[in-house]
């Protein structure tokens, strides 16, 4: 089993949400929660944009004891100087510096030229080398960059002493082919790639993210960037609690994390919550009703038997317990096993009539809970007595 690292992003790529500004108080708070969630490097934010990232990027390289702290800068001297004293506290800095690499970027964002960006690139790495021993490049734009001209620009950077090299799709644009084939094309391609490893930083445009990294580390990356539920910039970032189960529930694929999957669902609560970001009901793995079950087929099988309907157990990513809702869709088997749940027993016969009953009572409500159950009962046993 090989080791992909987990690269949290949620409090930098993840926090440029609109209007999801956290501060330093609430970022040191997500900050320990991801560290004993076990995420091998946290990103804490982006210290020459504002004072208030300043200080959380300080105040988290003072707190965090096991996670590496990274902090985000442009190609540009001043921004990796502010990096490197924002990490001055950190117990495992890294600094992640970079520029954009495609010829759309180059020519409408730098009006400059491939070489002029090949020597910028080179002259942050090793700027950033001068403060930090571990220093990512990022090559913006990455997923729509000429492929030689990336594997150029990496192969010069690992040269000046970058230790991670992150091959972002900016704009979520890839197809995951595409993307596998470009980190191998890399692997293949970088002549010193063995003093580096290949980062896969995907965006959700086309809801592609979560498959994007997962082709990238099929074929040869070894780190994940993501934020806790896919938060992020437009359509978001990948999702950590996606890409980690992905890898955990497909053990053939001989890739695991080292996060404690048993944390994810509290981990989302409190992202959510302190972001005032809602997790949509139907989000894989920690949405509201990733493992309810409302249809009479489903529900017979998930009582019957579990993984009839479920690839996960809940407990592994800290939800209690799957749950059978009540609707006008559930069948006998549902309703007998929540009112069993609450010291209800019926016979057959009984247990028609109740359902009957029940049947009236969901077509009127969208779902029948524990409480009305009673009432339900009483209702059945004056129609039986009549
Ligand atoms: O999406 C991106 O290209 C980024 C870089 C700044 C790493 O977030
Ligand atoms: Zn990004």
């Amino acid at each position: 089993m090989e080791f992909v690292k987990i690269f949290d992003t949620t409090l930098r790529d993840g926090e440029q949400v609109p209007g999801c500004k956290l501060n330093v108080q609430t970022k040191l708070k997500i900050a320990a929660q991801l560290d004993e969630l076990g995420v091998d490097v946290l990103e804490a934010g982006f210290p020459i944009s504002s004072p208030g990232d300043f200080k959380s990027v300080t105040e988290i390289s003072k707190l965090i004891k096991n996670s590496v702290v990274c902090a985000l800068s442009r190609a540009v001297a001043k921004d990796i100087e502010v990096a490197a004293e924002a990490l001055k506290h950190a117990k495992r800095p890294r600094i992640h510096t970079g520029i954009g690499t495609s010829d759309n970027h180059i020519k409408y964002k730098f009006n400059a030229t491939r070489e002029q960006i090949l020597e910028r690139a080179i002259k942050a790495v090793s700027y950033a080398k001068t403060f930090v021993e571990d220093v990512e490049f990022y090559a913006e734009d990455a997923g729509r960059t000429d492929n030689d001209f990336l594997a150029e620009i990496c192969e010069k950077v690992i040269a000046v002493g970058a230790t991670v090299l992150n091959i972002p799709d900016t704009t979520g644009y890839c197809l995951p082919e595409e993307y596998g084939a470009k980190i191998k094309y890399l692997k293949e391609n970088i002549k010193n790639i063995d003093k580096a490893i290949l980062s896969c930083h995907c965006h959700n445009d086309l809801g592609l993210a979560t498959a994007n990294s997962i082709a990238g580390v099929q074929n040869g990356a070894r780190q994940i960037e993501c934020t806790m539920n896919g938060i992020g910039e437009r359509a978001g970032n990948t999702s950590l609690e996606e890409v980690v189960m992905i890898l955990r529930q497909h053990p053939y694929l001989r890739l695991d994390t080292r996060i404690n999957s048993k944390m994810l669902y509290q981990t989302s609560r409190l992202v959510s919550n302190e972001m005032g970001m809602p997790v949509q009901p139907n989000k894989a793995i920690v949405g509201m009703n990733a493992f309810a079950h409302s249809s009479g087929i489903h529900q017979d099988g998930v009582i019957k038997k579990r993984d009839t309907y479920e690839i996960i157990n809940p407990k592994d990513v800290g939800v209690t317990d799957s749950a059978i809702v009540l609707t006008a869709r559930s069948g006998r088997a549902a309703l007998a096993f929540r009112a069993k749940k609450i010291g209800y027993e019926f016979d057959k016969l009984e247990l028609d009539r109740v359902y009957d009953q029940f049947l009236i009572w969901a077509d009127r409500k969208k779902e029948i809970k524990d409480e009305d159950i009673p009432a339900i009962v009483r209702e059945s046993i004056v129609l039986i007595k009549n």
